[in-house]
């Protein structure tokens, strides 16, 4: 099948996942009969862009990352906005990778939303739409018969949702902690081996894993957003983040993780959830561990889930030293799924039209 893409968002996770795309375009097709072609690109201060035939990735992420506008490029016409882009584009999947906003998730929501409206299968790596409107967006998906998928959100390509709903039938989630953030556990262990602060961010700024804008990271935003987004899917709650107690690592100093290390201990920041008493609490900050811990043990961007569970007790998922390729690969994981349910809603069709 031939899927039509539009991009909402075109910064380092989407040109990463282009790039995936382009490289494996004919193992998609042959392994897959997965065949595809972009419609749509959509950025803040790149150009938004709209085509009827195949714009090309690889040149639209040159672009992009050089600076240039998108608006130049063969056979597209401009699409003026995002929103504008989005309730116009002949699309088939829409990948939303627009910032996270801690606040109230928009424009991720709206851009979303637009798109299930329209019928269009949506994947995300954009955390924020989950725990602001994850009911709202699944519902919609559903009434609309389409999908809407976010493998990318909380450990980039290590399977969180995808394993809970392929493979632990029957069990209940009931609760959860890991280190989830993988800027503040870069610098954490950076720390410990007496680099700066500034100069772990940088790195970690280099190697795009960081978020747009830093803060998110370190005030723990990013991390409580993901517990939320966690305990909304899996646990089937309906949080926000700010229920959740949150601190982040910005008051943490270097002799504090260096003496916590002298000890044998690791400074770690740590998401919780667990329903107490009938009620679900959530809390997000920096925990002394041992070294040899499981959660102590995780060093540089490296994270680590323990999924509590009913049935199958406690179970941990380790993502080793992951890049923004990881992300990337998410999403290519999440295309591949979503393709699989269009081939089976057309064999469905074509079986009750028989
Ligand atoms: N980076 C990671 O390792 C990672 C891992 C997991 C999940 N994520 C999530 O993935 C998403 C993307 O991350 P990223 O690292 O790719 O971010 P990024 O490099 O900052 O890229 C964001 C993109 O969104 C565009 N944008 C901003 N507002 C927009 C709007 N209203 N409409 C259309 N486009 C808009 C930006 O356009 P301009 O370039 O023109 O400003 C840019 O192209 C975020 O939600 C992040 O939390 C990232």
């Amino acid at each position: 099948m031939e899927l039509k893409l539009a991009f909402a968002g075109f910064g380092n996770v989407a040109r990463s996942f282009s790039r995936i795309l382009c490289e494996h375009r004919s193992q998609l097709a042959t392994q897959f009969g997965l065949r595809w072609r972009t419609t749509a690109i959509a950025t803040a201060n790149h150009g938004c862009v709209l085509s009827g035939g195949d714009i090309d990735l690889e040149e639209a992420a040159t672009c992009v990352s050089g600076g240039y506008s998108l608006l130049g490029l063969w056979r597209t016409f401009d699409a003026t906005n995002t929103f504008h882009l989005t309730d116009n584009c002949d699309a088939d999947i829409l990948f939303e990778t627009t910032p996270l906003n801690p606040i109230n998730g928009e424009p991720a929501i709206s851009i979303i939303r637009r798109a299930l409206s329209r019928g269009i299968n949506v994947i995300t790596a954009n955390k924020g739409p989950l725990a602001f409107g994850y009911h709202e967006m699944k519902a919609l998906a559903i009434h609309r018969g389409v999908s809407f998928r976010f493998e990318g959100t909380v450990m980039d390509g290590t399977p969180v949702f995808n394993l809970a709903e392929y493979c632990l039938p029957a069990a209940t989630v009931t609760g959860f902690y890991g280190v989830l953030n993988s800027t503040t556990n870069f610098i954490l262990t950076g720390l410990e081996t007496g680099r700066s602060f500034d100069e772990c961010l940088l790195e970690a700024r280099k190697s795009g894993i960081v978020e747009a804008d830093p803060e998110h990271d370190i005030d723990g935003w990013d991390a409580t957003v993901k517990a939320v987004s966690l305990a909304n899917v899996l646990m089937g709650t309906d949080a926000r983040p700010r229920d959740v107690e949150r601190r982040g690592i910005r008051n943490l100093s270097a002799e504090e993780v260096r003496g916590a290390a002298e000890e044998g201990l690791a400074i770690r920041l740590v998401a919780r959830a667990e329903i107490a008493s009938g009620k679900l609490m959530i809390r997000v900050g920096p925990e002394r561990l041992p070294r040899e811990s499981l959660l102590g043990a995780i060093r540089g961007t490296s994270n680590v889930l323990v999924l509590q569970t009913d049935l199958m007790g406690e179970l941990a998922v380790v993502e080793y030293d992951p890049g923004i390729e990881q992300t990337a690969y998410a999403l290519l994981a999440d295309l591949i799924r979503v393709h699989e349910d269009m081939l089976r809603g057309r064999r469905r069709g074509s079986s009750r039209a028989g």
